[in-house]
């Protein structure tokens, strides 16, 4: 049931002009996907009944990953609570009493628990107008302090640039992180300045004005991993080790074995069934999903991939969307897969590239075999049927079909389709001239050429 009395509201107007790229910061990816898909993620969780984007003017593209949620356009960044004031117009016709849940576009850690929590201090009984959250951090530095009186009350937030000696000694930090009764909130964000260091309209401010105002604010406390923000690339990389982290330690919970887990890189939708072994050197693109007992070997890359129980891939093997193995399959060593389907029991083990391809039922596609399937302008497919055997290094230029259990001499370009049960061999005849290698040795000693000539000068 979506909740009446939540709404959320997502800062993304930043343009993070410390990250040095034309991207949006918030459309920078952790585990294959956007940090603000990670927020929006976690905020849908909730089940509020909107959620709004701020966006800055000219960032189609960050309202297009927004959507299908709203967005609106904060022309001039004045600040956060400039930037949440945007979005008052969005929010106007919420309910009396409902909750305004505030986030930023460039923490994509924060967890639906720690959420809820905020939801939970809110809902207390007397409830606090505001809630806050805060972490405690190693290097307060950069952040907002939170400034408490000598009961534990918040009384404001003072931003580091604002801050004097006595308040930067504090470590407890403001996180960003929202949650107010909604007029309460707007009413207070309407009475904040900019008369600061920065000349910002201050979202945390809201604190200050509330305590003033004889209103509690409460505070939530997360760890530092969790709410750390993203604001330049080496700050994105510390964000990525952590949701590997996450995510490995999600997957061995769920029953998947990872030889050396560190070694093991996965994306945000990455889903493995219990049993399934995954070597050192594995790269999970997008989309990937992995059954039962399969096993995933060293060195192998995949993505837009469905692999099911008991298929083995790699070492070294290249796994590109639309590769669909049915069980017990094989792939193996520098074999790339490109929108195929091997089914059950059949293998490419060695050095072959298959695209545009169905493969049968127990059938063998020898090393060194690659489906043509570009000419240069369109794609054609290649359907191998079940049982069938590809003798090493064949040619089969698409479109073109080799029927069940046919055979398909070495070294062949098959350029026509093969019936079932035939054998097909395309290549020259052998000609084998005696005693010509022999000859030939001589001829290359009397020239001075012979291999291993200390004489010759290329040797
Ligand atoms: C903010 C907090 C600080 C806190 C820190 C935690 C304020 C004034 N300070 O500082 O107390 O410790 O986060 O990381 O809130 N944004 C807009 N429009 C704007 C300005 C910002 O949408 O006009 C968005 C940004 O895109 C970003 C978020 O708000 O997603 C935070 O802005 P940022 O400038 O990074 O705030 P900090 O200086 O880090
Ligand atoms: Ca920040």
């Amino acid at each position: 049931m979506a909740s009446d009395h939540l709404v959320c509201v997502v800062l993304a107007a930043g343009k993070g002009t410390r990250m040095k790229s034309r991207r949006p910061k918030v459309l920078h990816e952790v585990a294959g996907r956007a940090m603000l898909g990670h927020v929006l993620d976690s905020l849908q969780a909730l089940d509020p009944a909107r959620i709004v984007v701020v966006v800055g003017p000219d960032m189609p593209e960050t309202a297009e990953a927004a959507a299908p949620h709203p967005c609106v356009v904060q022309g001039e960044q004045l600040g956060t609570g400039h930037a949440v004031l945007t979005a008052a117009e969005a929010l106007a016709d919420i309910a009396q009493g409902g909750n305004v849940l505030v986030v930023f576009g460039d923490t994509p850690l924060i967890t639906v628990a720690t959420l809820r929590r905020l939801v939970d201090a809110r809902a207390a009984q007397p409830a606090p107008a505001l809630v806050a959250l805060a972490f405690r951090a190693a290097d307060p530095a950069p952040y907002g302090r939170m400034l408490l009186d000598d009961s534990g009350r918040l009384t404001g937030v003072v931003e580091a640039v604002d801050a004097d000696a006595a308040q930067r000694r504090i470590d407890l930090c403001n996180a960003g992180v929202m949650l107010a009764e909604r007029k309460c909130l707007f009413d207070l964000l309407a009475k904040v300045g900019k008369d600061n260091a920065k000349g910002e309209y201050y979202l945390p401010d809201v604190y200050r004005l509330a305590y003033r105002a004889g209103l509690h604010g409460a505070v939530v406390e997360a760890s530092e991993a969790e709410v750390q923000g993203v604001n330049t690339q080496a700050e994105l990389a510390v964000v990525e080790a952590e949701m590997q982290t996450r995510l490995r330690a999600t997957a061995m919970a769920a029953g998947v074995t990872l030889t050396d887990p560190a070694a093991v890189w996965f994306s945000h939708d990455t889903a493995l069934a219990p049993g399934v072994l995954v070597e050192p050197n594995v790269v999970f693109g997008p989309g990937v999903s992995v059954g039962e007992g399969a096993r995933i070997r060293a060195f192998s890359h995949l993505e837009g991939a469905r692999i099911a129980a008991g298929a083995t891939v790699g070492p070294y093997a290249r796994l590109r969307p639309g590769t669909e193995l049915a069980k017990g399959a094989k792939v193996g060593n520098f074999v790339e897969v490109k929108n195929a389907r091997l089914g059950e029991g059949a293998k490419a083990n060695h050095l072959s590239y298959v695209g545009d391809a169905a493969i049968g039922a127990g059938a063998n596609v020898g090393a060194g075999t690659i489906t043509c399937n570009y000419d240069g302008f369109t794609k054609a497919r290649t359907e191998i049927g079940a049982g069938a055997f590809i003798g090493s290094n064949t040619a089969l230029v698409a479109p073109v079909s080799v029927g069940a259990g046919a055979i398909v001499g070495a070294g062949s370009t098959i350029t026509r389709d093969v019936p079932e049960d035939a054998l097909a061999v395309e290549r020259n005849e052998q000609q084998n001239r005696q005693g010509r290698a022999k000859r030939y040795r001589e001829l290359k000693r009397k020239t001075g050429k012979a291999a291993g000539d200390t004489k010759s000068k290329d040797g």
